[in-house]
């Protein structure tokens, strides 16, 4: 059985992703700050193959002994999914510096710091999948998420350099790039705002976080192993 880390799996996209690997046959290790009931339902109901670590990934500096912890627990790593991140919003000229600075922690050190230390074992195993959760935001824009945005193209920069230095090892780097879905990150958007970007998509209506998960679990699959260094956008053709 393959063992993937999934991190920010207790709500979301994140759970949307942890419930289908389980499905198709992973163990997963989901990652989060606090256990949330739907989470804690899916561990009770799959006890020999979803576990659940609890870790704020803004306490940089314990992620190496967090990583090293992770791969002396469960052994062979075969995937790891960068999905959590925080959607702080606000225009630049007022967002606080802390924000700034917890944004670039959460969505862009801490993804890359996991990365570096967990892919330690998948080099020694000479396979492995890496995949980092983007979002349209890093090619669109959107006012008020320049700073979301920025940590959003910089995970995409990651991929493609990283997919360059780790092919030889088999392990393969992807992104995905998902469009608006509701979730607890988005449920400050509602009314005109919601409809109008509902109107951009050909097909009238959201990607949900089942669609976009399908991507992700594509991408850890045997199918993808000839998939590197790419983008797959899932966003209802908002962006075509
Ligand atoms: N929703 C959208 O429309 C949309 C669009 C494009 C891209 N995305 C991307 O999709 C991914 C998932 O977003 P979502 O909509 O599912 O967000 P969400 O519902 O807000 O869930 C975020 C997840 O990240 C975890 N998380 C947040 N801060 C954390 C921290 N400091 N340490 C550890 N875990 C942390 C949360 O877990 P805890 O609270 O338990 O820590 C939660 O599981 C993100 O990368 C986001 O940028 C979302």
């Amino acid at each position: 059985m393959k063992t993937i880390v999934i991190t920010g799996a207790t709500r979301g996209l994140g759970l949307a992703i942890t419930k289908q690997a389980i499905k198709e046959g992973y163990k997963v290790i989901a990652v989060g700050r606090a256990l949330s009931e739907e989470l804690a339902e899916a561990v009770r109901q799959n006890p020999q193959t979803l576990y659940f670590e609890a870790y704020d990934l803004s306490q940089i500096e314990g992620i190496h002994d967090f990583a090293i912890r992770i791969a002396k627990t469960y052994g062979r790593l075969w995937g790891l999914v960068n999905n959590a991140a925080i959607g702080t919003d606000g225009v630049l000229a007022t967002l606080h510096e802390h924000d700034i600075g917890q944004l670039l922690r959460v969505n862009v050190e801490a993804p890359i710091l996991l990365t570096k230390y967990l892919l330690r074992p998948m080099l020694m195993n000479r396979a492995g999948r890496i995949i980092n959760i983007s979002s349209i935001i890093a090619t669109t824009g959107f006012s008020g998420l320049s700073v979301y945005g920025a940590t959003k193209a910089a995970l995409a920069g990651f991929t493609r350099s990283l997919a360059r230095e780790v092919g030889k090892a088999g392990i393969t780097v992807n992104t995905v790039a998902p469009g608006y879905m509701e979730t607890d990150m988005t449920k400050a958007l509602q009314g005109e705002k919601l409809e109008s970007i509902k109107r951009r998509s050909p097909l009238g209506h959201l990607a949900r976080a089942e669609d976009v998960a399908h991507a992700v679990t594509f991408l850890l699959s045997e199918k993808a192993a000839r998939v590197t260094g790419s983008t797959i956008t899932v966003d209802a053709g908002s962006t075509a």
